[in-house]
């Protein structure tokens, strides 16, 4: 797909004119009989009139700020991509901005590309099922061509996040991630390092190791380092995703099929920080970033690790294991213990970590924990509702540190039964820490059963890719 900023419409294709209450309808080059029918649709509460070669869109008055406004486009944008890949077979449009609502022809372009997505390497005839649309052009009133070139690297990446998370267990092994990432580094001109399994038993990483006992393929450690030289960090900010390429529970095994069906998506964190990293080099944010992935499958092979286990960690705090599918802050924890060697100014680590985030926001959004104080809380949770990946704080207070407190080692993997879950997980990572820190739970929408706008049913999501990407330019205070 190509998204590019244009002078003039297309030859081709169809021309979408955005508008809003404010515009002024006699101004968007229609005719007098045009406008009679637009005026009937709006006031029929209709958001698309088919007008031969152009669609006129209205974005109603109803969200109650410019953050629901922004969503409301991406929406309407997503629904019109869906219409035209169905019903019209459109190759390419060109969008024009004629609403109040400045961005909203931005937005409306952003909800088009990044519903315009399928995963269908693995039908016999790929090409039989492909989406018409190809090329959205938009008007440069509407946004700059370093608007677009931008917006085209996140929806890419968006994209590349859904295909890591899509791809089953049986192709994308913790080597193949790795690989990927990889590929992704070329590309980008971002320094890359492989830790194998030798390399990471001699780095004591005793959590990945155990996780991967159970395991026919070995883990893998990857470290990825953006450093461009107007850097305006002195410390580097340190990007940890979970990269459990499947997640069966290991030995204690998911109790049913359809808590498993879906865990090829345990490694939504590891996706979103390669990605997040990747746009962050590819749009040049002075930003000195190191992410590191740790990677492996969770299974129940004949070594694996077991209940009652104590695992060694990287920083050597000890682990009583109780439940061998609280993987996730195994291998995180020893990533955690890593990262403290580049005296980081921030580290957010971005994990599907527990089941129990979805009594809080269910799918539709992240919770995030951490010590790296109030604001640098709230310029992600800002990112979030720039990009409608929204999340909330969930507190570490202090009494919540004796649920993981083990009689056996120093703590264990689990916590009190069934309470405070997502929080049981934050402060385990939190024994990790030296340094100001983030902890984000995207269990709840690194992969989705039914369709909502933009994303697809039984697909990955992409969620944190845009978040991540905005959170890093807030921080380097990009507008
Ligand atoms: N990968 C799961 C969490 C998860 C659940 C991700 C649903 C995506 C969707 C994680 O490894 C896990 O199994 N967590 C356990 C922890 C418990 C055993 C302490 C959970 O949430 O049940
Ligand atoms: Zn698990
Ligand atoms: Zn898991």
């Amino acid at each position: 797909m190509e998204l590019k900023s244009v002078s003039t419409p297309l030859d081709k294709g169809l021309v979408i004119l955005v508008t809003d209450k404010n515009t002024d309808i006699k101004k968007i080059g229609i005719s007098k009989t045009e406008i009679a029918e637009v005026q009937q649709q709006q006031n029929s509460e209709t958001h698309f009139t088919f007008l031969g070669n152009k669609i006129v869109v209205y974005i109603d008055d109803k969200p109650k700020n410019d953050f629901y406004r922004a969503e409301k486009c991406r929406l309407l944008g997503a629904e019109l991509t869906e219409l035209l890949n169905k019903h019209y077979k459109t190759e390419s449009v060109t969008i024009g901005n004629y609403a109040g609502f400045k961005p909203a022809g931005y937005h409306f372009l952003e909800g088009m590309a990044l519903a315009n997505y399928q995963f269908t390497k693995y039908k016999k005839d790929p090409k039989k099922e492909k989406f018409a649309l190809r090329t959205i052009a938009v008007l440069d009133s509407a946004a700059s061509q370093k608007q677009i070139e931008e917006l085209s690297s996140i929806v890419e990446a968006v994209h590349i996040a859904r295909d890591l998370v899509n791809e089953p267990p049986n192709v994308l092994t913790a080597e193949q991630l790795a690989l990927e990432a990889e590929k992704l580094a070329k590309k980008a001109k971002i320094n890359i390092k492989i830790l194998n399994k030798s390399e990471i038993k001699k780095e004591k990483m005793g959590g990945l190791l155990a996780v991967n006992l159970g395991s026919q393929t070995p883990p893998t450690f990857t470290i990825m380092e953006y450093k461009p030289k107007n850097a305006i960090n002195k410390h580097p900010i340190v990007l940890v995703g979970k990269g459990v390429v499947f997640d069966t529970g290991g030995l204690s095994l998911k109790p049913t099929p359809q808590s498993m069906d879906y865990m090829k998506c345990d490694m939504g964190g590891a996706a979103a920080v390669i990605c997040a990293t990747y746009i962050a080099a590819l749009n040049k944010l002075p930003l000195h970033i190191i992410t590191l992935v740790p990677a492996t499958d969770n299974r129940p092979g004949e070594d694996a690790y077991t209940p009652s286990d104590v695992i060694t960690m990287h920083n050597n705090t000890t682990v009583e294991v109780l439940n061998t599918d609280a993987e996730g802050r195994m291998i995180l924890a020893d990533a955690l213990s890593y990262a403290q060697r580049y005296n980081p100014q921030l580290v957010l680590d971005v994990a599907t970590l527990t089941g129990a985030a979805l009594f809080v926001l269910g799918s539709q959004g992240s919770l995030v924990m951490g010590n790296a104080g109030q604001d640098v809380i709230n310029t992600l949770i800002k990112s979030g509702y720039e990009t409608h990946e929204r999340l909330i704080e969930l507190p570490l207070w202090e009494e919540f540190k004796d649920y993981v407190k083990s009689d056996m080692g120093d703590i264990k993997n689990t916590g009190k039964g069934k309470e405070a879950g997502s929080i049981v997980g934050g402060v385990f990572l939190q024994n990790f820490v030296n340094y100001p820190w983030l902890h984000l739970d995207i269990a709840t929408v690194a992969y989705t059963h039914e369709k909502h706008g933009y994303w697809n049913k039984n697909s990955g999501t992409g969620y944190g890719v845009r978040l991540i990407y905005q959170f890093l330019k807030n921080i380097a205070e990009i507008k």
